[in-house]
């Protein structure tokens, strides 16, 4: 008999996770909570919120699942994943002090320096720091980052040194302290790694469009659309993060009491001359990079997250095609500011593969729901349009774009130039 799973989570992470599973040929049964209406078409959705702990133990008890798989970071630090394990329950994602390297961006910090792993200088201030010298130790632009779970909202990277100071003032008012770092120039990348302590693997690295407006202006956002595999990272590149980056962190967290057993998320910037350095850890599956990255691994994706659930990683390496993908996030009216959300989703928004010669596409729900019959907008990313090709990314671009064309939403938008980087127009 095939494996019972339960994903944890709603967003385009969890219904990319979710076809992969459905896909698995070791599979039988996907649950999801609370999933979206995209979810719901390929999986069963249940009625328990992503940060009620107690709950989601009762439901994977119930459904007697194999393998829970754990999408935000949320309920990863509030300890599911600790709460899963304590009744014998095989947990993708890592314990709460595994999760504080996302938690807490001045913990991550303090860990990279003591290993000396490459990442911007810091600077922590409080109510007696002197502001304006602080400001000017590196001058413009300024990155102000809360030491709080944001959402990927707080973090504030400007050229406005009056902007920078009121958002300094406001986050220490609030949090009592906030962290100044040193603006690191280059291009970034994502580098999602599963990580146990018997080994750990990087999958296909992908590129984020983190800010909301073409041409990167405007506001940070979660993340409006994403290409992989990414050749920014460079075969040397790619060497130089492992080594430099990956490897000390993995000696780190396998050394703990408790080891890490989950994705890494690894934010990488990257100099013009090819030195990686890091952004910010996470410590769940990137959003929209699952959706290009999980489509990219070839083998059976429940057979690797749940080696890794159970610390036997090297024992269960994956496989990747030589697949490119492409996915567009459809925003709703008002994002990344409060979204008008209960508007109808009108066109095809199934998730069933639309399937080309030589690729396919698919739509990955994030903020949706139902009302009566209809589909509608629950958030401020309601979905996006993936495209996967075998031929190149251009191609992938191409089947993206041309699948977000069947679905309307009144007063949505999305970025044209996903993929610009490395794309002509
Ligand atoms: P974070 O939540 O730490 O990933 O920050 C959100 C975004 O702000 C990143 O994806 C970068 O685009 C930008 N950012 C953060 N830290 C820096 C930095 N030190 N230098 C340049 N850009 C940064
Ligand atoms: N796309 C950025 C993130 O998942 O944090």
């Amino acid at each position: 008999m095939g494996r019972t799973v339960l994903v944890v989570g709603g967003g385009g992470r969890e219904h990319a996770l979710t076809i992969g599973l459905v896909e698995s040929p070791s599979v039988d049964s996907v649950h999801v909570s609370p999933g979206n209406a995209g979810t719901s078409e390929i999986a069963t959705n249940h009625n328990v919120s992503a940060s009620d702990i107690d709950s989601l133990v009762k439901l994977a008890q119930s459904l007697d699942v194999d393998l829970v798989i754990v999408g935000p970071e949320a309920p990863l630090v509030a300890g599911l994943s600790d709460e899963l394990r304590k009744n014998g329950i095989p947990s993708f994602g890592p314990h709460a002090a595994g999760a504080m390297l996302e938690g807490s961006k001045d913990f991550a910090k303090q860990v990279m320096l003591d290993l000396g792993i490459p990442t911007a200088g810091v600077q922590h201030l409080t109510a007696d720091s002197n502001l304006d010298e602080a400001v000017d130790r590196w001058g413009s632009p300024w990155v102000v980052k809360r030491d709080v779970l944001a959402g990927g909202k707080g973090v504030v990277v400007t050229e406005d040194r009056d902007e920078a100071i009121e958002f300094i003032q406001t986050s220490i008012e609030s949090d009592s302290m906030v962290l100044l770092e040193e603006f690191l120039e280059g291009e970034e990348a994502s580098m999602l790694v599963m990580m146990d302590e018997s080994g750990y693997v990087a999958l296909p690295c992908s590129q984020d469009h983190k800010r909301v407006g073409e041409g990167d202006e405007g506001l940070n956002t979660g993340g409006m659309g994403a290409y992989a595999p990414a050749p920014v990272v460079t075969e040397e590149v790619h060497r130089r993060a492992i080594s430099e980056i990956v490897e000390p962190m993995h000696s780190f967290l396998s050394a703990q009491e408790i080891p890490y057993r989950g994705c890494l998320y690894v934010g990488l910037m990257i100099s013009t001359d090819g030195s990686p350095s890091v952004v910010e850890y996470n410590v769940r599956f990137g959003d929209p990079e699952t959706q290009v990255t999980v489509p990219l691994i070839s083998s059976d994706l429940c057979d690797l997250l749940l080696a890794v659930a159970e610390g036997n990683l090297s024992k269960s390496m994956p496989s990747f095609s030589n697949a490119h993908a492409l996915t567009v996030v459809l925003a709703a009216e008002g994002y990344p500011g409060p979204p008008v959300k209960g508007r109808i989703i009108s066109g095809n928004s199934s998730s069933n593969w639309s399937n080309f010669s030589d690729g396919k596409s698919t739509i990955h729900h994030a903020g949706t729901g139902f009302l009566n019959d209809s589909i509608v907008s629950t958030g401020g990313r309601v979905l996006a349009a993936t495209g996967i090709s075998n031929e190149s990314l251009e191609h992938a671009r191409e089947l993206a774009y041309m699948r977000l064309a069947d679905v309307q939403l009144e007063g949505s938008f999305f970025r044209r130039d996903i993929g610009h980087k490395v794309l002509k127009k």
